[in-house]
């Protein structure tokens, strides 16, 4: 027979999977203890016997059970990408996409911020602990950081103004827990709901802050300390002009690259004033 918690118990049960969120735990595991080392020693003869004689490996590596779920979440993403026509159906198309395992330790899907009319489209990493909170990208401190870069060259998420206005976004739209990089796995997962939204978003320009919005976008791994500043117009983006910059979280753990920053920001100014940016091949 069960009995119904009271209010208090479960605020307090509530608290306490917060807590173990908090911690990164993002799986159940069961409530009776396995000594696995008992289970090797009682496992039966024969399976111990192939570590004498092990049998030959097949010529062809059968696809691991986690590859084949992968292969199912990315056509599952892709078909629910290519089937919306605007950004709101993206946005719940995304809401209602189970395929991807933060999710499941995610409070929000962090969608979008800005406006996105705006000239240019910006594409940070991953949510953090209050982007996830509050369910917009680039809210804590890089976010503070982020916003006084676009200030420094006229722009401003809030605008009505497309010319001065930003759109932000990120590769993934779940945070990771520990906030870690994005895995390849996630963003090749979730790569066909970023394409369509810069698809549906249709900036003239695209900003990737960082390696990992960088390499997803270039589809190839990128050194941002060497890569930085440059304009490229890749087929993901497609042909649009795209700048590589650094993240505005490595800007605050090394303050003396902001130089380099501003020299990216300047040379996004000047692609927003008209001036034809030099697109490297
Ligand atoms: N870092 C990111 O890359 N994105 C955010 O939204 C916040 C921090």
């Amino acid at each position: 027979m069960t009995s119904a918690l009271s209010s208090e118990q479960t605020n307090a049960l509530l608290a306490a999977l917060a807590w173990q969120i908090e911690l990164g735990v993002d799986e159940c595991i069961s409530e009776t203890p396995l000594d696995r080392f008992e289970e090797i020693a009682k496992a039966p003869a024969a399976k111990q016997a192939s570590k004498a004689s092990p049998t030959p490996l097949p010529k062809k590596k059968a696809p691991a059970p986690e590859d084949d779920g992968l292969a199912q979440a990315v056509t599952a993403a892709q078909h629910l990408a290519t089937g919306v026509e605007t950004l709101d159906q993206l946005r719940s198309a995304m809401e209602g996409f189970d395929g991807c395992p933060l999710k499941l330790g995610a409070r929000n899907t962090v969608f979008a911020d800005g406006n996105p009319a705006a000239k240019v489209m910006f594409i940070g990493e991953a949510p953090g602990r209050d982007e996830d909170r509050q369910g917009k990208p680039f809210v804590g401190r890089s976010g503070q950081l982020l916003d006084k870069m676009l200030g420094a060259i006229g722009l401003d998420r809030t605008s009505d103004n497309p010319d001065k206005a930003a759109y932000i976004t990120n590769v993934l739209p779940w945070r990771p827990v520990e906030n870690r990089d994005p895995s390849t796995d996630e963003a090749v997962m979730l790569w066909a709901f970023l394409e369509r939204h810069i698809q549906l978003a249709a900036p003239d320009y695209v900003v990737a802050l960082g390696k990992s919005p960088a390499a997803v976008l270039l589809d190839t791994p990128v050194a941002i300390t060497r890569m930085r500043g440059r304009w490229m117009a890749p087929p993901r983006t497609g042909g649009k002009p795209l700048l590589l910059t650094f993240h505005p979280a490595y800007l605050l753990r090394q303050p003396l690259e902001k130089a380099k920053s501003w020299k990216d920001l300047l040379s996004l100014r000047a692609a927003l004033d008209g001036d034809q940016p030099k697109i490297e091949t």
